[in-house]
């Protein structure tokens, strides 16, 4: 508890300072450690947070990291935050030279603050969900290449395919959420109705006729997002 009450003080001290030093880093989110400075735009000790800059120093083969400006901000959660526990500060996550760590940083010294890295963890990038992979591709390579570039002057409402199962809407705010969905409701788990969209786009007993070739690059984009969409639907 004296090491709380003490971090708290020092807070207040450098506060000025540290105002000065963070106020155009504080609205990054992620922690940094470049030149020998790590940055913690949010560390919460109970329901209080903080913005910290630590820096290191190498003592005996020990990493040290003492409190080099720190500035107490509004606590909205420990949400990806760095959290003391009185003991020891975690940081969840820190691109170090491009690689993710996550550090365990043990109090040993409360006047002055001084941590040590206790011990260290790769952290693996989370991999983004199939539907948020299938999204990215539809944005990247799709809505406007395919849809809006091929389907649509058929594939509307009112238009040519109108008796077809597969109507789009026309480019605006949110057109490439709704044919996205256009595409999953087809598909509706089906493998066999991912097969029909990729055969029938080539040609093959489309009255639209010949939309790509067999493996080309829209193709190939194609097959991969109704395969991200497949991967979703059954729930992987
Ligand atoms: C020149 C007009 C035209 C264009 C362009 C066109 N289609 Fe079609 N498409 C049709 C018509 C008409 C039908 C319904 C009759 C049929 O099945 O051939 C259809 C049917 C389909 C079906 C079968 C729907 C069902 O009910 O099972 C799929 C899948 C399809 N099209 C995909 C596409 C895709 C994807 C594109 C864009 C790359 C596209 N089509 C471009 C006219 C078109």
């Amino acid at each position: 508890m004296i090491k709380l009450i003490e971090l708290r003080k020092l807070v207040k001290v450098s506060q000025f300072l540290a105002l000065l030093l963070l106020s155009s880093a504080s609205h990054a989110q992620d922690a940094t450690f470049i030149d020998n400075v790590l940055t913690l735009p949010k560390a919460t000790v109970g329901e209080a947070a903080y913005a910290l800059e630590l820096g290191l120093s190498v003592n005996q083969g020990n990493y040290d990291f003492g409190v080099l400006a720190a500035a107490e901000i509004p606590f909205t959660g420990t949400e990806g935050a760095s959290v003391f526990d009185g003991a020891v500060l975690r940081v969840p996550t820190v691109d170090v030279g491009g690689t993710n760590y996550s550090l365990d940083l043990a109090l040993i010294s409360g006047d002055p603050i001084i941590f040590r890295l206790s011990s260290y963890a790769e952290v693996a990038a989370p991999t983004p969900t199939a539907l948020a992979q299938a999204t990215a591709l539809f944005d990247e390579s799709i809505e406007t290449q395919i849809v809006q570039g091929k389907c649509i002057v058929c594939h509307k409402v009112g238009l040519l395919a109108n008796d077809s199962g597969l109507l789009f809407a026309s480019t605006s705010q949110g057109s490439a959420a709704t044919n996205l969905g256009a595409f999953a409701n087809y598909l509706n788990g089906s493998e066999a109705a991912r097969t029909r969209i990729l055969s029938m786009v080539t040609g093959v007993g489309h009255t639209g006729g010949q939309q790509m070739n067999a493996g080309d690059e829209q193709h190939q984009a194609l097959g991969e997002m109704l395969r991200l969409l497949l991967e979703h639907q059954a729930g992987i």
